[in-house]
């Protein structure tokens, strides 16, 4: 016998004996048998105890055992179309590692913030379970796509000594006699970093101390930035749908259980296929108004926005050239209209919201100064970051896709929250 077989091998084991070590998800007795649902984190397995077939010892371990008990079986297996996972094991033998206390997430519904205080515990169940492989998916393709298509990886600081998004929403601490923050995005960091090695990213997570309670914000999430020297607003376009297409599929292809699991409707994402919708966001002004929605040239979307026009379409849409002054001061007017820049945002479809912000940036030293100037930031922080416009500087673009938002699309999750191991938002930092 295998010293160990996991759950997902068991198709390899029908007719042997194996030895299993999980927790105890479900029991059913009808008197002399027992069902228990043995799950051990790659999957879910029936294990049928026959009072006639074990010993008493094995007979009174089993009845003994709690939800969540952690135990090690023994037994033969055995394919049955009927059985969840298709396979079923008949056990020999079983040995309790633990008998669990009263489980507190019993098997029928709590309300959240029960759910929350307990996300220790939540995340066992298969739902969560689920979400937490999808995750992993997306971020493995993320980074299988950027490091096929000649991006290095490089990663930056948490710690920083100034902003990159927007001053009020910044984590201060102390840096020994200084001030720190926290990272809101690695951004500046990776335009010096495409000057180096061409096209670069980093994955991390970025702080933002955001007094927003929506379905959308996190304080602390992930983010994936890469950035790309010589390349100008219409090839990071095509980048970012090529990279989203590419991560959809790989969810679709190696996540299938898990999105059915979550009851996800899997014709909406195989629609996700480059070239994606693109809409200006003139014409979005224009379309928002023409449907009775309350709003003017230079105002900023609203979650109702964003939904209503990302509702029209199958895939993603890109809402291209905002107003300057809406934007961050990196961003390259538009040369035909300097009153916008080349930037995008990308909307999910079925109204998940924005999961990608991205620009051409600014690569010219007297623009950039004059930026600088308005915006009232000082040269002693940013004088590296001018730098850049100073030797041999080069058009560049990139952009920033956030990863729980994007996991939240894909598993069609209502709230973010779900989408991260343990989630930190404004009244919780806890567990
Ligand atoms: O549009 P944002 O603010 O862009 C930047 O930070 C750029 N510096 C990125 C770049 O060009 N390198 O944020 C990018 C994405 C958003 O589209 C969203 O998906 C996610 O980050 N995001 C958040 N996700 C969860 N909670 C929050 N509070 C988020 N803020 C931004």
């Amino acid at each position: 016998m295998a010293e160990w077989t996991t759950v997902s091998q068991l198709a390899d084991h029908v007719g042997q004996d194996v030895r299993l070590r999980g927790w105890l998800y479900n029991k059913r007795s009808s008197g002399k048998i027992h069902f228990l649902q043995v799950r051990d984190g790659t999957g879910l397995v029936q294990c049928v105890v026959v009072k006639s077939n074990v010993s008493d010892e094995t007979f009174a371990a089993s009845d003994a055992l709690t939800q969540e008990s952690s135990l090690v079986v023994e037994g033969s297996v055995r394919q049955d179309a009927r059985a969840p996972g298709g396979y079923e094991i008949d056990v020999r033998r079983i040995e309790p590692v633990h008998v669990a206390h009263e489980y507190p997430i019993a098997l029928k519904e709590h309300g959240i913030d029960f759910l929350l205080d307990h996300r220790h515990l939540w995340i066992r169940v298969p739902r969560q379970r689920a979400i937490l492989r999808i995750r992993a998916e997306v971020e493995r393709a993320i980074q299988a796509f950027l490091d096929d298509n000649g991006f290095t990886r490089v990663d930056a600081p948490i710690l920083t000594p100034a902003s990159c998004e927007d001053t009020t929403e910044l984590f201060e601490t102390r840096y020994f006699e200084d001030t720190a923050y926290l990272t809101q995005s690695g951004q500046l960091y990776m335009e010096a970093a495409a000057m180096a090695l061409g096209k670069v990213y980093c994955f991390g997570p970025c702080f933002r101390a955001e007094k927003s309670k929506t379905r959308r914000h996190l304080i602390e999430f992930w983010m994936v930035e890469p950035e790309m020297a010589f390349v100008e607003h219409e090839e990071n376009l095509r980048v970012q749908e090529a990279l989203v297409e590419h991560v959809v599929q790989s969810v679709i292809d190696r996540c299938a259980p898990e999105l059915e699991l979550l009851g996800r409707d899997i014709s909406r994402l195989e629609r996700v296929r480059a070239p994606f919708a693109r809409m200006s966001y003139d014409d979005a002004i224009r379309w928002l108004r023409d449907r009775g929605f309350d709003i003017a040239w230079g105002d900023d979307f609203g979650s109702p926005h964003e939904t209503a026009l990302a509702q029209e379409f199958d895939t993603p849409l890109f809402i291209e050239r905002y107003p300057t002054k809406l934007k961050a001061f990196y961003m390259q007017p538009d040369p035909n209209r300097p009153e916008v820049v080349l930037c995008a945002d990308m909307l999910a479809p079925e109204g998940y919201g924005e999961i990608i912000g991205g620009s051409q940036r600014i690569h010219d030293y007297e623009l950039l100064q004059s930026r600088f100037e308005e915006h009232r930031l000082p040269e002693e922080t940013y004088g590296w970051y001018l730098d850049l416009r100073r030797y041999g500087s080069v058009p560049h673009s990139g952009f920033g896709l956030g990863l729980e938002r994007t996991i939240a699309w894909i598993c069609g999750l209502d709230h973010v929250r779900e989408a991260i191991l343990f989630p930190r938002m404004l009244y919780r930092m806890a567990p």
